[in-house]
């Protein structure tokens, strides 16, 4: 079999960022009032100034959190060239004199330094996955660009409340135009691309202008034919790649999303769609393959998946990422056998409820602890 490649797409560049703010009756200056939900960082009572402790930095984008999961179920053994690849903006300034420096055999390429510190980042995080940077001279621009973000979350000790700081990335028509043109290149000769989460958005100038609900269906058209997609994206951004001329292999949605999708299967043409879509929720999954749900009885002709049962659950968040991430592994690594989507189902819920039940979720999952789940379902059931 030949060397698969899969690219991993992140537009949205991001260094995750959580902190601990402390809470003291006495000398604590964050606080959160249950009766009123009103949040106090500073607690002008005391005189205290925020003294914010950080408790982890890790890379983001939903693009990076699905292949940060792949990286860690991948072995080296693998016959797939799995690549994540991050639309970065040129240096700036000072930045301009500085050469590419190597971190674990990886070059951080000069940019911005917020532009730097996701690249640093993502090498550390990824071993089996191949980070790939790329720095569009668009992404930077007289206008108000933020090609990268820092998502900061600020937990106040002892209260269980927190406060999350998520910016959009924001583009302009002409960075969409610069990064389609990269893309063309990029996506010749691969296998299968991967989209997850919203796009970016900008103000389109002109009639002309291709809008933000409209780049994940213009990527589409420029695959080759052969080349799959798998989506993970919700709303008018998915309803425009139901309807491109290209369409998506695999769709990933929970149930809320794919309820809100209700008017697109009713007019998608049945007998257009080759692809599989992937339902999920807490209970499992809901699986068409090359067929669309029924327009009356929205899960009719669907096969459903239990979740794996878990002892106890940490955190749900990421579990859908997860899910799509293990998905994909099994997928790409396994040959073209009859059973190989209901292998890659199996596997990846088994992949979700190791992310759901242990204290790091996404962050903790081990390809061990997935192995025995997927063995005690696959074989009960095969
Ligand atoms: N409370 C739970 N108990 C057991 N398993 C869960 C629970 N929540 C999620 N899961 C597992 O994770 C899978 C995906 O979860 P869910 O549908 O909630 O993802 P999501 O809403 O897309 O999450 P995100 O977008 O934050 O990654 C489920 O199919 C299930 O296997
Ligand atoms: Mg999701």
């Amino acid at each position: 079999m030949s060397m698969k490649k899969v690219i991993i797409l992140e537009f949205a560049p991001t260094a995750d960022e959580i902190w601990n703010l402390d809470h003291n009756d006495i000398d604590g200056y964050a606080n959160y009032d249950v009766e009123k939900g009103l949040v106090s960082i500073l607690d002008t009572a005391h005189d205290a100034k925020p003294r914010p402790e950080i408790l982890a930095v890790y890379a983001g984008g939903k693009a990076t959190n699905v292949a940060r999961v792949i990286d860690r179920l991948l072995d080296e053994k693998s016959n797939v060239k799995i690549e994540l690849v991050t639309f970065l903006p040129p240096p700036q300034g000072i930045f301009c004199k500085l050469q590419p420096v190597k971190l674990n055999d990886v070059e951080i390429m000069p940019s911005t330094p917020s532009g730097m510190y996701v690249q640093a980042l993502q090498i550390l995080d990824l071993v089996n996955v191949r980070p790939r940077f790329e720095i569009i001279d668009e992404l930077q621009g007289p206008t108000a660009i933020q090609a990268t973000r820092r998502c900061i979350e600020m937990i106040i000790k002892g209260t269980g409340t927190s406060l999350n700081f998520s910016p959009r990335i924001i583009w302009t028509p002409k960075t969409v135009h610069a990064v389609l043109q990269k893309l063309e290149k990029l996506v010749s000769n691969v296998d299968m691309v991967v989209l997850a989460g919203a796009p970016p958005i900008w103000k389109p100038v002109d009639n002309e202008s291709i809008t933000p609900h409209d780049f994940y269906a213009e990527i589409l058209n420029l695959l080759p034919p052969q080349c799959d997609v798998s989506v993970d994206v919700r709303g008018y951004y998915l309803h425009k790649c139901l309807f491109s001329k290209k369409l998506p292999t695999f769709i990933f949605m929970n149930k809320n999303e794919f309820l809100e999708a209700s008017e697109s299967w009713k007019k998608l043409n049945k007998g257009n769609f080759f692809g599989t879509i992937i339902v999920h929720n807490k209970d499992g999954c809901w699986v068409w393959d090359k067929d669309t749900p029924n327009t009356d009885d929205l899960f009719n002709g669907s096969i459903f998946y239990p979740s794996p049962k878990v002892e106890k659950v940490y955190s749900t968040i990421g579990a859908g990422d997860a899910m799509h991430a293990g998905f994909l592994k099994e997928w790409v690594s396994s040959e073209n056998t009859e059973d190989r989507l209901s292998r890659s189902v199996i596997y990846s819920q088994a992949v979700s409820a190791v992310s759901v039940s242990n204290e790091r979720a996404t962050h903790g999952i081990d390809a061990v602890a997935v192995d025995q789940i997927f063995n005690k379902i696959y074989n009960k059931n095969y």
